[in-house]
């Protein structure tokens, strides 16, 4: 698990940025609007797993309400900054990942939901959270440094179902991969001009967000060489 601790030690070599700008709020309405989407996504997708896992909901519900918490700290944000989210912007940058998700809803694919909202939106957040906790301001920083830890405790969930299931499940999530990671990529891409306004590293994102996303594939069970050939679908998206 990637420790919490060094974005912090990070701190105090940072400039950090002036949150007053016009720049600043211009670029933080998009960053913060897909914040708020992801943790609403997030809200949804484990309710939604929860009716494929009727043994499970009670938890998952757990998990979903914390989701919903998230997006209310991530709101005060906003309006701590007086800044209005472009939430239409986010639907949209949601919105491939989101289909793939509701299409494997439908088909009762249970590894794949997992491996979409557990494993690639929990690491995309996580990643995207440690690489912000060092340049937010004081108010964000305090509630984002809250959030990072549950959504620890959201991948540990999908990780440990996927490794209790791996044997019936490996193909399905070699899939899923290959047809999910690329899009990860392509956000990650989208966000970078804003991102680099907040002080957040495009490339810095890519390597939190991939030590994140291969631990757990480590942890559930795949091999060195297979994590390899999963995550190179990243380059081919
Ligand atoms: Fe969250
Ligand atoms: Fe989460």
């Amino acid at each position: 698990m990637a420790t919490l601790e060094a974005p912090e030690l990070d701190a105090a070599t940072t400039n950090l940025p002036d949150f007053t700008t016009e720049t600043y709020k211009d670029a933080y309405s998009r960053i913060n609007a897909i914040v708020i989407e992801g943790e609403q996504e997030a809200h949804d997708n484990y309710i939604a797993i929860g009716t494929l896992l009727p043994d499970q909901a009670e938890e998952l519900t757990k998990l979903a309400r914390m989701e919903l918490k998230h997006m209310k700290g991530f709101t005060a944000c906003a309006n701590n900054l007086g800044v209005v989210a472009d939430m239409a912007f986010a639907k949209e940058f949601f919105a491939p990942l989101h289909n793939n998700f509701t299409t494997a809803l439908a088909a009762g694919k249970v590894p794949t939901c997992l491996l979409i909202q557990a494993l690639l939106i929990e690491a995309f957040a996580i990643s995207a959270y440690h690489i912000y906790i060092p340049v937010a301001d004081p108010f964000a920083r305090k509630i984002t440094e809250g959030v990072v830890k549950d959504e620890y405790t959201h991948l540990n969930y999908g990780q440990e179902w996927l490794k209790a299931n791996l044997d019936s499940c490996r193909e399905e999530l070699e899939q899923a991969n290959r047809d999910n990671l690329p899009l990860i990529r392509r956000m990650l891409d989208q966000v970078a001009a804003d991102a680099a306004v907040l002080h957040m590293d495009k490339e810095d994102l890519i390597e939190d967000f991939l030590i994140a996303y291969q631990e757990a594939l480590t942890e559930i069970g795949f091999s060195t060489r297979e994590i390899a050939r999963m995550a190179a679908a990243a380059l081919v998206g």
